[in-house]
């Protein structure tokens, strides 16, 4: 076994990239892509109406196992709209991990509805649901069909799990507690397309699931997301609403409420659709990276990578190194180390509820999370570290 130090791990991260720059997440453009987009623009359809859009919505329903698919302009709007239409409004409050991008709690705020802030866990980053369900007995109360925070009086609606890195978090455990405090679900499962709990898809087992297509997810639309649900009535909702809440006429315009203009356009849906069709290769090759990181920092002590949680089957969206307790002193030395070299690395979002606009908001005992921001590197995790020249 080596020593752990900047140095060491820097070099055997090194060895499994090879030469030169390298990037946090990078696209792997070299399929479809360039004919799918070359038609739509000499089919002069470009734009949020168009083959592509259906395409690529019933590609991804088919890929999630879920009734309904609508694709839109990102994967924070999706949230948003989300929340919506689950009837989450101002004044309301939403749980939500404070180790996520902030995105996620920025759509939140879009409603006029308070973040409320919840610990995470080490097994899988995502909602720790033991102390989640400590917390809302103690601090909340089922009034008739509404849990009310006791503390504030507003009612606490829905709440917002995230998929972090792609890795499942325990979501059954979180549909329990939804189920017991009747709270909403949306899943955040931006970073999770190509991620199974127990073989069921991320993004199906709450009310909503929301994906994001932002460049440097596993597959990209250049900017884009997509709300999936089970549920035809909200399906009809959100594709309204998303819609500028148009009705159906041949001329005239008529919107029966303030919608959005939040529909995915045909161009990206193009692009999309190519990179879909090369999910099932790009998740091999990302698996295979972690293999590769695995076998190279094996031998040095204090450190390891983050490995899939049980009973999930990962995309490994961002690989993670993870410092033993002892040597989170390690973790600015060896980001230093990595940019000096040109390899991109970062530690984990800072917590939510530390930044300027959150820092008032409820928040439950959030140690857990703030240790995995001290211990936790994302290393370089494209595809195309693997997939080369093809
Ligand atoms: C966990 C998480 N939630 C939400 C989002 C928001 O997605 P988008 O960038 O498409 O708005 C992202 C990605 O950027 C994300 O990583």
């Amino acid at each position: 076994m080596r020593a752990l130090s900047a140095k060491n791990v820097v070099n055997a991260i090194r060895s499994v990239l090879g030469k030169g720059a390298h990037q946090l997440h990078e696209p792997l453009l070299k399929g479809k892509e360039i004919i799918f987009v070359s038609d739509t623009i000499k089919r002069n359809f470009v734009s949020t109406a168009g083959e592509y859009v259906n395409r690529f919505e019933k590609a991804v329903k088919k890929f999630s196992k879920s009734n309904h698919a609508i694709a839109v302009v990102n994967g924070t709007q999706a949230i948003f709209v989300s929340l919506k239409v689950l009837g989450v409004r101002k004044d309301d409050e939403v749980l939500v991990p404070a180790l996520t991008f902030v995105g996620t709690v920025n759509a939140i705020s879009y409603i006029g509805a308070h973040p409320h802030f919840i610990d995470s866990s080490w097994e899988n980053f995502g909602v720790n649901c033991d102390k989640l369900e400590k917390y809302l007995s103690k601090n909340a109360q089922i009034i008739g069909n509404r849990c009310i925070n006791k503390s504030t009086g507003n009612v606490i609606k829905a709440i917002v799990p995230v998929h972090i890195f792609g890795h499942p978090c325990d979501i059954e455990k979180v549909i329990k507690i939804s189920k017991k405090f009747k709270l909403a679900v949306v899943e955040d499962a931006a970073e999770a397309l190509g991620s199974f709990h127990k073989k069921k898809h991320l993004g199906t087992f709450g009310d909503i699931g929301c994906f994001s297509f932002n460049g440097n997810k596993i597959i990209t639309t250049g900017g884009g997301g997509m709300i999936i649900t089970n549920q035809a009535k909200l399906a009809k909702k959100i594709k309204h609403l998303t819609t500028t809440a148009k009705l159906k006429h041949k001329w005239e315009y008529i919107h029966d409420e303030v919608g959005y203009n939040f529909r995915m356009p045909s161009i990206n849906a193009a692009l999309g659709l190519a990179q879909l069709l090369k999910l099932r290769t790009f998740l091999k090759a990302k698996r295979k990276l972690f293999y590769k990181y695995m076998k190279v920092l094996k031998d040095i002590n204090g450190i390891s990578l983050f490995k899939e949680p049980k009973n999930a089957k990962s995309n490994y969206w961002l690989q993670t190194l993870i410092l033993d307790k002892k040597n989170s002193k390690f973790k600015n030395k060896i980001l230093k180390e990595f940019h000096k070299k040109k390899v991109f690395s970062r530690p984990t979002w800072q917590l939510i509820s530390d930044l300027k606009p959150y820092r008032n908001n409820q928040k439950m005992d959030l140690s857990i999370a703030r240790d995995i921001y001290k211990r936790s590197i994302n290393i370089p995790s494209s595809q195309k570290l693997i997939i080369k020249n093809k």
